[in-house]
């Protein structure tokens, strides 16, 4: 259990000088971590240790990057040798060869894949691909999706009161960032999502108009909010009704639900998907994948798609992807996934239940997320803007941490499982969220 936190107080003091805020991303900061940010300075395995030595275990793993946790051994190795031959040539390598050839092996709808260095290179990429093979200019985002910083997917990815939302059937459009010209947004549809009777009447209306839609399969940025029965595949259907692409951005649930990620655990073929996070096991990469028809606008020629980038396929990456799927492909691997997180969401049911307190688990497996809410279920944006009591869920987390339990405060995030995992880390967390449950309001 953190004795103090001296150290990391002092570190935030001398941070803001030079950085803004003292962090590099507003979710890492005061403003979500308060007084200020716990400074870490190890990890190893499922444990991660701050700046005044205190060890907790990590929930977090760096957002859902660390598949296989801190410092495993196997991409230790890899990196040590790659690095000892040259990082990057940015030039044709074997190294990205072999990640591709991996990738493809294991998501169904990959024909072939181009590597980006992140997940909104990735989504920024695939907007402009689906708009070049659709030679349409709009398309459809979901309210309460997050697809990374692009412009024209910053809009309604923050929640926001109730009461500014707007009817379901004309949402009110709030772009989440300052800087972004107000056209920009002329090219978006805005829809609620998990709604099959809304999607039908929004496809009605611009379908034959959209390049593309976007959707992540599993709502990831405001906690973890399944699909319900039949609302992807509805979505395939329509999207194929109106000509208009569907690129599925599996950003935070590539390679962490099934080898193919949700487009194999659901069963849908999308015409483009996005990857991110667990494919670098904590090194920056995205991926764009789907059929040759599409990614091969990107072929050199005077109408191509333009995509560029000195990093791309950075070898040292390039290494880390193919050992970290040769990792994941090993007998059982998803078993322990789902497993280790199926335990703790028991236990964490367990203990809200003992402490008679509204709250509920929602996902399952290898990614969940904690809702202090009177609902049985969170099904959409508007119900996490309406009955999610955020606060108590930051207060709740606050005490965690102090118990060794690393995670963030936001809401909007979720609980990660990595194949370092173990069934004595859940344990440890069952009784940490007992002891924070006391007396917490
Ligand atoms: C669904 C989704 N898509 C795209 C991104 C952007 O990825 P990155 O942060 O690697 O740019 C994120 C990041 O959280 C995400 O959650």
């Amino acid at each position: 259990m953190p004795a103090t936190r001296k150290n990391s107080r002092q570190w935030f003091e001398r941070s803001q000088q030079s950085l803004v805020e003292g962090v590099n991303s507003p979710s890492r900061g005061a403003a979500v971590f308060s007084p200020g940010p716990i400074f870490l300075e190890r990890g190893q395995g499922s444990h991660v240790w701050d700046a005044d030595g205190n060890e907790y275990v990590d929930f977090l793993m760096s957002f859902g990057a660390l598949i296989q946790g801190h410092a495993h051994p196997r991409l230790v190795e890899v990196v040590s040798q790659t690095m000892a031959q040259g990082s990057h040539f940015a030039a044709a390598t074997s190294a990205e060869v072999d990640a591709a050839e991996r990738l493809r092996g294991m998501v169904p709808s990959a024909e072939v894949v181009r590597f980006t260095n992140t997940g909104s290179e990735a989504t920024m990429l695939a907007l402009r691909l689906a708009r070049a093979h659709t030679g349409r200019t709009k398309f459809l985002k979901f309210e309460g999706h997050y697809h990374g910083w692009y412009d024209p997917y910053l809009l309604n990815a923050h929640s926001h009161a109730p009461e500014r939302l707007g009817p379901p059937e004309n949402p009110a459009r709030m772009p989440d960032s300052e800087g972004i010209p107000a056209a920009t947004f002329d090219d978006v549809v805005l829809a609620p999502w998990n709604d099959i009777a809304a999607l039908e009447r929004v496809m009605k209306q611009h379908g034959t108009d959209l390049a593309a839609v976007i959707t992540e399969p599993i709502m990831a940025n405001m906690g973890c909010i399944l699909p319900r029965d039949g609302y992807l595949q509805r979505l395939r259907s329509l999207t194929q009704q109106y000509g208009a692409l569907l690129i599925l951005d599996e950003v935070v649930t590539g390679f962490r639900y099934a080898p193919g990620g949700c487009q194999e655990y659901y069963g849908i073929t999308p015409d483009i998907s996005t990857f991110g996070k667990a494919l670098g096991a904590g090194f920056p990469v995205g991926a764009v994948v789907g059929p040759r028809s599409i990614l091969d606008r990107m072929r050199w020629s005077e109408h191509m798609v333009l995509h560029y980038g000195t990093f791309n396929g950075l070898r040292l990456t390039m290494r880390v992807v193919a050992a970290n799927l040769d990792l994941l492909s090993a007998d059982g691997a998803y078993q322990k996934l789902h497993a280790v997180g199926n335990a703790a969401i028991a236990g964490l049911r367990e203990v809200f239940r003992r402490h008679r307190m509204k709250a509920i688990v929602q996902g399952f497996g290898p990614m969940f997320q904690i809702y202090f809410t009177g609902r049985e279920a969170i099904h959409d944006y508007r119900d996490y803007c309406s009955y999610v009591d955020t606060g108590l869920y930051s207060r709740f987390i606050h005490r965690l941490l102090d118990q060794g339990i690393y995670m963030t405060p936001s809401n909007g995030l979720h609980w990660i499982i990595s194949t370092a995992h173990t069934e004595k880390d859940v344990a440890v967390l069952i009784e940490a969220a007992d002891r924070a449950c006391a007396g917490l309001e």
